[in-house]
């Protein structure tokens, strides 16, 4: 199968094009920067160097290429997830979901693709007391610390939906709602930010230690989305997390333990909101896990493996 690949040099777009490519499917991949396309032309990809912000390039990219699905991996996140770069980046992170999605969505239509699949994230429900959320929770849009990023999602899987029902040239529309990436080229890779804090005793058990985490490893995300090119797998919007969502107070210590570090620090809510602001203190106390019913029912042979197992292959 053709397949077009926006972000193919990122943390799950790289793997993603490996795996592609490995079965048999020929992959056009995109990134900005021409040394990167050099190196994705030597793997096999056929490499188009664009600004996503740039329509008609990415129109005329997605034309030549004639894909038959077209996948959108875009997301411009740090690799040192500070309270800080983490709050810089929320924007133009927010802006390339508003305005890169519904370009990729009109120019697969465009080129008569059969599919199109977008990257979104699980972890962006309205806290209601429930430990885990399904994907009918409603987003938490209201929040003002989670507004610019929670619009970003609900515009970029609005525009794969509205593909799905236009009258003229419906696309089928696939949007994976991954959980957080843990695994090589991560934040959670032995050499990531995140792990680094955890080793280095900076990354607290904030407050009760009761929000949950649903992760996935990358590799897991990955087998999801190549199955996601299945024909028989409806459109519509999946949660691509584990089994098992996980509390701050279990994870973060387990994370340490097979890192062989010491165990981490508590610190109190309203001090880690002073420090580190209210995103943080929400994952740490009230963030709901994603149960991954659907996926795991549309999705035949995809079995993400537990979070426990995961950390262990990949920090212990
Ligand atoms: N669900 C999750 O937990 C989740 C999701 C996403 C990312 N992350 C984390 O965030 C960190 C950074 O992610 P990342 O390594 O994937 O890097 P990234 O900087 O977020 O880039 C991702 C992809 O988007 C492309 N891109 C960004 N802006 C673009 C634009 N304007 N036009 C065209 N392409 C554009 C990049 O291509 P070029 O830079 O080559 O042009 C790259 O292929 C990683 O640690 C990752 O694990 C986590």
């Amino acid at each position: 199968m053709r397949v077009f690949l926006a972000g193919a040099t990122g943390a799950i777009g790289r793997p993603l094009a490996e795996r592609l490519l490995a079965e048999g499917h020929e992959v056009v991949g995109t990134t900005r920067d021409e040394a990167r396309a050099a190196v994705l032309a030597r793997r096999g990809v056929e490499p188009v160097v664009l600004d996503a912000f740039d329509a008609p390039a990415v129109h005329a990219a997605v034309a030549t290429a004639r894909p038959e699905v077209v996948i959108h991996q875009l997301t411009t996140l740090p690799q040192d997830p500070t309270p800080k770069s983490m709050a810089a980046a929320v924007s133009l992170n927010a802006r390339l979901r508003r305005e890169t999605v519904p370009t990729y969505v009109d120019a697969a239509r465009a080129a008569g693709a059969r599919r199109v699949i977008a990257q979104s994230i699980s972890f962006v429900t309205k806290p209601d007391g429930r430990p885990v959320h399904d994907e009918e929770a409603p987003l938490w849009a209201d929040e003002p610390s989670q507004a610019e990023n929670v619009e970003g999602v609900i515009a970029l899987e609005a525009a794969v939906r509205e593909g799905t029902t236009d009258p003229t040239h419906p696309i089928e529309g696939v949007v994976m709602r991954y959980g957080f990436f843990y695994g090589p080229g991560t934040w959670y890779a032995p050499d990531g930010a995140l792990a680094t804090m955890i080793r280095k005793r900076r990354y607290p058990i904030v407050g009760s230690g009761e929000g949950r985490s649903s992760f996935i490893h990358i590799d897991d995300a990955v087998d999801a989305t190549v199955r996601a090119l299945d024909p028989a797998l409806p459109s519509g919007t999946y949660n691509i997390t584990d089994d098992e969502p996980v509390r701050a107070a279990d994870w973060i210590p387990e994370a340490a333990r097979v890192m062989g570090a010491k165990p981490p620090r508590h610190v109190p809510a309203w001090l880690a909101r002073r420090v580190a602001g209210d995103v943080v203190v929400h994952y740490g106390t009230t963030l709901p896990g994603n149960a991954n019913g659907r996926a795991r029912a549309a999705i035949p042979g995809w079995a993400p493996r537990p979070w426990r197992q995961g950390f262990a292959e990949v920090l212990g």
